[in-house]
């Protein structure tokens, strides 16, 4: 598996100096209301993905009167060791460091520091639009299919092209057909690797429901973004005109989605929040698993404020599955007795305590205030 060692988070929100030294299993990390849990998680993130998963902006997520934002990792797996580092200015520069060397693409650091986020907005897998769904499916492909990041890439190009003829009228002559072959070509592949990896995932997500217990009957397909029995090519001929009226591509794998119901109805329209969360829970634990299984290592699991939503049975559930799967997990809470006493005794908890900004570990601070009890004692 693949852990991070060692964290150290400068100017992220009101974390002045942190580090953090986790537990390659389970970490918890427990806190009041606006002591920095969630920007710890945050940190981390940002440290897999140079960016927040809370603000599309930086400057919120840059201590308030500091120029910049940084974190720095070790990160350990069977195969190597790397030093990571990411910083962000407020004017949104980045600088991304690995093993000493400089890199400009964030996908560098996202392979190194695979990461899953569980939090409310995790939600937006049912409630959100089809992008949603589709980012999360393309976090899948990228990690299994080394060429997805390559063949996107053209796709977006040939797709903002073909749109650019298409509301300037130009919707014949050989520039236009140029375009039509390079979108239907890296379209069709998108779509092949999309769904390879969408027929390893479902039964995956079947068997991570049906562990987490309580919502039979999820039922996930996918979607391609054009009629299932028509080629590309010939959709896009077909839609020439109505594209041309609409001034954009309307047919493609940019439309892809997956479909997620419960017994034929979309499952937001018909599950409690309670088993939403179930249900998105295992969809994001299916990927981790599926990713274990397909790679050799785990990926980390960022996870805000896992209580919330879940009654007892089935945080105990969830607890169990993620002990099982080869992962790295941080878990922020507000009441550690809510987490504290849930896990195997063989598992390798710690347990951190945030406050005002600083973290302690709770064995650390178990033994820091033993010793000022006992230095008390002998205190005149
Ligand atoms: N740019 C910033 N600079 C300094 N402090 C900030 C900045 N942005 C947010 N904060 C503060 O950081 C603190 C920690 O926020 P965070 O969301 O991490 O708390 P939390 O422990 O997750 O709280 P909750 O239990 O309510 O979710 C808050 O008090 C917030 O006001
Ligand atoms: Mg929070």
């Amino acid at each position: 598996m693949s852990s991070l060692q060692t964290v150290k988070v400068t100017d992220i929100r009101n974390l002045v100096s942190v580090t953090l030294l986790p537990s390659p299993t389970i970490n918890i990390i427990h806190g009041a209301n606006g002591s920095g849990k969630t920007s710890i998680l945050e940190a981390i993130y940002f440290l897999g993905m140079a960016r927040s998963f809370r603000s599309l902006r930086i400057k919120p997520v840059v201590r308030n009167g500091q120029p910049a934002a940084t974190v720095f990792g070790k990160v350990a797996s069977e195969k190597a060791n790397w030093s990571i580092g990411v910083s962000r200015d407020l004017e949104s520069n980045f600088r991304i460091q690995i093993n000493g060397e400089s890199y400009k693409l964030t996908s560098s650091l996202a392979s190194i520091l695979p990461l899953q986020v569980i939090n409310p907005d995790t939600f937006r897998l049912l409630e959100g639009s089809p992008k949603d769904r589709r980012q999360f499916l393309d976090w899948g492909v990228f990690h299994v299919e080394h060429r997805f990041l390559d063949v996107w890439k053209r796709l977006q190009k040939a797709m903002k092209q073909r749109n650019a003829l298409l509301r300037h009228g130009k919707i014949s002559g050989s520039l236009l057909e140029v375009w039509d072959q390079e979108f239907a070509q890296n379209g069709k592949l998108i779509d092949e690797f999309r769904k390879k990896y969408f027929d390893l995932l479902n039964p995956v997500f079947d068997k991570a429901i049906q562990n987490l217990c309580g919502v039979e009957g999820v039922q996930l397909t996918y979607q391609r973004g054009w009629d299932k029995e028509s080629d590309l090519s010939d959709v896009l001929i077909r839609s020439l005109s109505r594209d041309s009226e609409a001034g954009y591509t309307q047919w493609g794998p940019h439309r892809a989605d997956i479909r997620v119901r419960y017994k034929g109805v979309a499952a937001v329209d018909s599950l409690s929040r309670g088993q939403q969360k179930i249900v998105v829970c295992a969809l994001k634990l299916a990927q981790g698993m599926l990713f274990s299984s397909l790679n050799n290592h785990g990926c980390v699991y960022l996870i805000d404020d896992l209580p919330s939503e879940l009654d007892f049975q089935h945080r105990q559930r969830l607890c169990q599955l993620l002990e099982t799967m080869n992962s790295q997990v941080f878990i922020t809470c507000v009441e550690k007795d809510s987490l504290g006493s849930i896990w195997s005794p063989n598992t390798e908890v710690k347990m951190f305590h945030v406050e005002h900004g600083t973290l302690i570990e709770d064995a650390a601070e178990d033994l820091e205030q033993h010793l000022r009890s006992a230095g008390a004692a002998v205190l005149p």
